[in-house]
């Protein structure tokens, strides 16, 4: 198992010599190396087992680094950073030579985003280097929201993680990027989309939807080992009925079904709240015995769509 804590300096070691450290951000733990050395961003792919066509995000300290590593920027970008960075947003932007093509699977382009979390903040101070980070879980599972959840899932394969609590947000940040000049979404999340379109106006769909290289857009991620199947609870309840209590798990939005085994993300309705127990609810349902859970989507406001993609994709 990883060494779990709170030293900076530790990380900031290790990520000195090309090691990887987990790291806590206010989305999910991300799985960190120098994002400039191709040895460091290797390990990062190698330990998540991570094919090489799913490029990594780079994590910058605010928009007074991003001409180091970026060219080009719109000005819709620049505002779009300068109103939510630190934050969870991530801008797809024209990448400079120092960015190896390894981090960005060969793209032209290179996602960036400034974390909030303070611990980060104080690493990524310290450091020379920008951050290559995924979400620190194995290929295709379940985010990770809590520094024990790394070390279950990855504690084997990595010298330390750094703790920062539970995430404040629960689920990755919103991905956007520009095509002919106008801005896309590639991925909901952290940021609603009705709060950036405030700012960029209508958002576009991307013109590479459905290829398996784009953003977020693998059809199948965020799956836990259970099966999940999405609908209206008391109707698969029914459905499902024959099979053995302890066999299901039932993730609600908020009403309780007086199922054993079952989370409720939010009994008073908030989508904040939901977005934040999303991961760790679905990943304490998928214990062993548990091959089925029932999920119901959340209302497709706010937070909502965000938490919507992750189940759709935990479901496909
Ligand atoms: O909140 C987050 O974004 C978290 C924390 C750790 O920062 N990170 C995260 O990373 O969610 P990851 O690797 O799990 O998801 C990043 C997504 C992937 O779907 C990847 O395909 C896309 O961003 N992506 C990264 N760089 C890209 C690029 N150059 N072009 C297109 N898509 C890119
Ligand atoms: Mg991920």
């Amino acid at each position: 198992m990883a060494k779990i804590g709170k030293d900076v300096a530790s990380a900031r070691k290790l990520l000195e010599t090309d090691d990887v450290v987990a790291i806590p951000t206010e989305t999910v733990y991300g799985l960190a190396g120098n994002a400039l050395s191709e040895n460091a961003v290797l390990k990062i792919f190698k330990i998540k087992n991570r094919p090489f066509f799913d490029p990594l995000i780079v994590h910058i300290r605010g928009d007074e680094d991003l001409d180091h590593y970026v060219r080009n920027v719109p000005d819709s970008a620049r505002e779009l950073a300068a109103r939510f960075w630190p934050g969870p947003l991530t801008l797809l932007l024209e990448k400079n030579q120092i960015i190896p093509l390894l981090v960005t699977s060969g793209s032209p382009r290179v996602a960036v985003r400034a974390p909030q979390h303070p611990l980060t903040r104080e690493l990524l101070g310290l450091l020379s280097f920008p951050l290559a980070a995924p979400s620190a879980n194995p290929f295709g599972y379940i985010s990770p929201t809590r520094a024990e959840h790394v070390d279950e899932l990855l504690g084997k394969h990595i010298s330390y993680i750094l703790d920062g609590g539970p995430c404040t947000v629960g689920i990755e940040s919103t991905i956007i990027g520009w095509e002919n000049d106008r801005p896309v979404l590639y991925r909901p999340g952290g940021i609603p989309i009705d709060t950036i379109e405030a700012i960029t106006g209508k958002l576009g769909v991307p013109a590479s939807a459905g290829t398996p290289s784009a953003a977020g857009q693998l059809k199948s991620h965020y799956a836990p080992r259970a099966k999940v199947i999405t609908g209206t609870i008391s109707e698969l309840l029914n459905q499902y009925k024959q099979e053995a209590a302890d066999s299901i798990g039932v993730l609600s939005f908020q009403k309780d079904y007086g199922i054993p085994n079952q989370r409720v993300l939010s009994p008073s309705g908030n989508l904040d709240e939901a977005a934040r127990n999303f991961f760790a609810y679905l990943r304490a349902l998928d214990r062993p015995g548990t091959t089925l859970i029932l999920a119901e989507y959340v209302p497709d406001a706010g937070l909502g769509k965000a938490i919507n993609d992750r189940l759709q994709k935990a479901s496909a």
